[in-house]
């Protein structure tokens, strides 16, 4: 039996650059993994069976539990391998569902690399990879974690060595936001130009306030627009004193960065009508 953490990401800025003809888009972003968690747990079974269940999320509770990105990615990484081994899945959820912080993303990398490590199987790094791809575009940044710049849907990950020294207060308003909605309001019909998003995280350093010079989600317009209580919350963080404020994915979820655990802990307070968490990059 293994345990695996699974982190939440959010992006630090996210650009959409031109709309591809299978129907995804190019982006440009930059994830940076956050220690919210999901727990999971994986053991082998003696039959063919995979078994999954889910606790701490009732939306995800009543879900069929085929639909789970968990069990489709044990059944990708059986099929790829020809392995028939079954397997138990036990999720614990922390993570918000459909909030932006690539909850399901996560856990599905988790678990195809803790079924390998259970099936004492390797895989060649570029299957794994288009696994993953097949399951979702932000699951690929989930193999490895940390801070990456992402580009085409998000699987070209670029490592960036940075240790953001920020405090992280996300906010999420339990609003649902489908991401193909998003990207079909984004009406990206003309490509867009790219910035250099490694090197403005790297300016944010030392002159935080850059950020929010440079670094956008272009997802925010058409959903503050739709539901402009999330636009609000944005607003609401500066107030309450965010270094820089950001949707992250195509949203619902808003997060301020701030210098001080108290700073951030103190802005949390201003939120209490919404889940909320004060976190740290991991
Ligand atoms: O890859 P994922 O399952 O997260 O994508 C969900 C939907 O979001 C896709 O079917 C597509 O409509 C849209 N999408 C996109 N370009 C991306 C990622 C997602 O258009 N890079």
């Amino acid at each position: 039996m293994i345990h695996i953490s699974a982190p939440a990401k959010i992006n630090l800025g996210l650009e959409v650059i031109r709309r591809r003809d299978d129907g995804y888009h190019d982006i440009n972003t930059l994830f940076a993994a956050i220690d919210i968690c999901d727990e999971i747990r994986i053991q082998l079974r003696d039959d063919r069976e995979i078994i999954c269940t889910v606790d701490g999320d009732e939306g995800l509770q009543n879900e069929p539990i085929e639909n789970n990105l968990c069990v489709r990615a044990v059944r990708e990484a059986r099929k790829y391998l020809g392995e028939e081994r079954g397997l138990t899945i036990d999720l614990r959820k922390h993570i918000p569902t459909g909030a932006g912080l690539g909850g399901g993303s996560s856990d599905a990398a988790a678990v195809l690399k803790g079924a390998l490590s259970l099936w004492d199987k390797d895989i060649d790094p570029n299957a794994l990879l288009q696994i993953a791809l097949s399951l979702g575009s932000d699951v690929p940044f989930f193999l490895h974690r940390g801070v990456a710049h992402g580009s085409s849907r998000g699987e070209i990950l670029q490592p960036v060595e940075i240790e953001l020294p920020y405090y992280c207060l996300v906010v999420n308003p339990g609003i649902h936001i489908p991401t193909p909605w998003a990207y079909r309001e984004v009406n990206r019909t003309k490509e867009r130009e790219e910035s250099d998003l490694v090197a403005h995280i790297w300016e944010g350093l030392h002159d935080p306030l850059s950020m929010r010079r440079h670094l956008v989600n272009d997802f925010e317009p058409p959903v503050f627009a739709a539901y402009p209580e999330i636009g609000e919350i944005k607003e609401r963080l500066y107030h309450h004193g965010a270094l820089f404020a950001l949707m992250s994915g195509s949203g619902s979820t808003l997060f301020g960065l701030f210098e001080t655990r108290e700073r951030a802990e103190k802005a949390q307070e201003g939120f209490e009508e919404y889940w909320s968490k004060v976190v740290r990059f991991v």
